[in-house]
C-alpha cells in the first residue's frame, strides 16, 4: 500500500551551492510554465505497462503517485549566510534574467547554520557554522532545526538530499560498525565522523529519507544503514552521477555487449566551479576518485572477460581551471580492440554543464525517496543505482552500474509497487 502524497513535502539541502541552487530555481521556473523538467525521469519519463501490443505507456508520474512540484517547500544548510537568489548569483550557472523573474521566491529561501568542520573540506572558510560542545550535541541542533523547518512550513513530508562539498576521504572504520560504536563516536568527537554523517543521522533519527549526492561514505556506513532499516527509513548514495561517469556507464555496456576489448580509458575534465576548487585538494580529490573509479570494473568484469579487460589502463583526472566556471569539459580517450585484436580509438569531448546535468537528480532522488518512504520501503534503496556513481549496495552485493540494467531496476520497482507484471523483454513470440 502506498500512503497518497497530500500537503507539502519539505525538500532539506544541506549544501546550498551550485547544485542546490540550481535544482530550487529550476523547480520554481518549471511551476511558473518559464521552462521544462527535462532530464527528470519523474516528470518526462514514461513506462510500459504489460504487453507491446496493449499500448499502455503512461508518464511515470502519472502511473504512480508522487509528490508533485507545486507542493515542494525548499530549506537546507550552508557555511555561507546568501538566500538562495544571492547563491544562485554566485554559482554563475542559471543566467541572470531567469534569476530575476523568480528572485521572489528565491531570496525568502535561507540556509540554517551548518554543522562544518574544515578539517574535512580544507579549501573553504566559512563562518555561518553552528558552534557545539559535541558531534551528538550539533547532531541534536540539526534534528531541531528539521523539526522547526517542518513546522514552520507546514510540512506534510521531509526528504534530505545531501548537496554539500566532497569531504576528505575517509575509510569504514570501527567507529561505523553498530549504532552504539557510532553514538559514542558522536559523543566523543571522533575523527572518523564527518559533518556529512551527521546530517545523516539526525535525518534518519527524525525518520527523514536520506540521499548522498557527494562522494564522501556520509549514510553508506553498517551503523546508519542499520538505523536506517531500525527506523523505516530509505536511503541512498553516493555521487550523483552525472557528466563523465554517466557517458561512461552509458557507453562501457555497449562495447562489452559486442565482446570488444577495451585496453585503455583517460578521462580528464576542466571545471571551474567551487566543487572544482574543492576537488584541487588531494585529499577531497582521493574521494572522488574513488567513486569514479570503480564503475569499468564491475560494468566490464575483467575476471570473467580477461582476454577482453584484463590489462584495462583506468586513469581519472579532474583539473581545476577557473575560467570555464561551472561549464565543464570532459575529455575521455578510449583505446578499443576489435576482431584479431586490431586496435581503434573512441575519443569524448564532453560541453557538458554539471549543475545543469545534477539539478535534475536531485529533484528526481527528493521524489522517489519520498514514494519510497510512502510504500514503507527501509534502509538502501537499491532500485534508485541510476542516479549514483558509485550506488550503495546491500553488504556482500556488488552495486551494478550498467545504466540500462539500473533503468530497468528502477522501472520494475514501479510496476512491482503498482502490481503490474514485471517487463523482461522476453515474449517467446517465435514460437507462436
Ligand atoms: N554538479 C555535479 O555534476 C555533481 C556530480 C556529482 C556530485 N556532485 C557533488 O555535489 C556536491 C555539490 O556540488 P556543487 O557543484 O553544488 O558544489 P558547491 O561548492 O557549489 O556547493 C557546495 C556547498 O556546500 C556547502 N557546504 C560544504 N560543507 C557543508 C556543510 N558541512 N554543511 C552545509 N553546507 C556545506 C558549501 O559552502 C557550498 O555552498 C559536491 O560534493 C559535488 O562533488 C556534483
Amino acid at each position: 500500500m502506498i500512503k497518497k502524497p497530500k500537503g507539502k513535502l519539505g525538500v532539506l539541502l544541506p549544501g546550498m551551492g551550485a547544485v542546490a541552487t540550481t535544482f530550487i530555481a529550476g523547480v520554481i521556473a518549471v511551476r511558473k510554465g518559464l521552462s521544462h523538467p527535462i532530464g527528470s525521469l519523474s516528470q518526462m519519463g514514461t513506462i510500459r505497462l504489460g504487453k507491446r501490443t496493449e499500448n499502455r505507456n503512461p508518464k511515470i508520474k502519472d502511473f504512480i503517485e508522487l509528490a508533485q512540484l507545486k507542493d515542494m517547500v525548499f530549506g537546507g544548510w550552508d557555511i555561507f549566510e546568501d538566500n538562495v537568489y544571492e547563491a544562485a548569483i554566485h554559482a554563475e550557472v542559471l543566467d541572470k534574467t531567469l534569476l530575476k523573474k523568480i528572485k521572489s521566491d528565491l531570496v525568502k529561501i535561507k540556509p540554517m547554520k551548518a554543522v562544518f568542520d574544515k578539517k574535512y573540506v580544507k579549501k573553504l572558510e566559512g563562518s555561518y557554522v553552528k558552534k557545539g560542545k559535541t558531534k551528538m550535541a550539533l547532531a541534536n541542533a540539526l534534528m531541531k532545526d528539521i523539526d522547526k523547518f517542518k513546522k514552520d512550513n507546514k510540512c506534510d513530508r521531509l526528504v534530505m538530499v545531501w548537496c554539500g562539498s566532497t569531504e576528505i576521504y575517509i575509510k569504514e572504520s570501527e567507529v561505523h560498525k553498530t549504532i552504539e560504536s557510532f553514538e559514542k563516536g558522536l559523543k566523543e568527537n571522533h575523527p572518523d565522523i564527518p559533518p556529512s554523517m551527521i546530517y545523516a543521522y539526525a535525518a534518519i533519527k527524525k525518520g527523514v529519507p536520506y540521499a548522498n549526492g557527494a562522494p564522501n561514505l556520509s549514510c553508506d556506513v553498517p551503523a546508519l544503514v542499520k538505523l536506517a532499516k531500525k527506523n523505516g527509513v530509505p536511503i541512498g548514495g553516493k555521487d550523483f552521477k552525472t557528466g563523465q561517469t554517466l557517458m561512461k556507464t552509458i557507453l562501457a555496456p555497449g562495447l562489452k555487449a559486442r565482446s570488444l576489448g577495451i585496453e585503455g580509458w583517460f578521462s580528464t575534465n576542466i571545471l571551474g566551479n567551487r566543487d572544482g576548487e574543492v576537488l584541487d585538494d588531494p585529499d577531497n580529490f582521493k574521494t572522488k576518485e574513488v567513486s569514479k573509479l570503480g564503475v569499468l570494473e564491475e560494468i566490464l568484469e575483467p575476471e570473467k572477460h580477461p582476454e577482453l579487460y584484463k590489462d584495462l589502463y583506468h586513469k581519472v583526472r579532474i583539473n581545476y581551471y577557473p575560467p570555464r566556471g561551472d561549464a565543464k569539459e570532459g575529455w575521455d580517450n578510449i583505446d578499443i580492440r576489435g576482431w584479431l585484436n586490431y586496435p581503434m580509438q573512441i575519443k569524448i569531448d564532453f560541453l557538458c554543464r554539471d549543475s545543469i546535468l545534477a539539478a535534475p537528480i536531485v529533484l528526481d532522488l527528493a521524489i522517489f525517496l519520498d514514494l519510497a518512504n510512502r510504500a514503507d520501503m527501509k534502509g538502501i534503496q537499491e532500485w534508485l543505482s541510476f542516479y549514483f556513481k558509485s550506488p550503495q549496495a546491500k553488504k556482500g552485493l556488488q552495486p551494478f552500474h550498467d545504466i540500462f540494467v539500473q533503468m530497468m531496476k528502477l522501472k520494475n520497482t514501479l510496476r512491482h509497487l503498482k502490481g503490474e507484471d514485471l517487463i523482461t523483454h522476453l515474449g517467446l513470440d517465435y514460437y507462436d
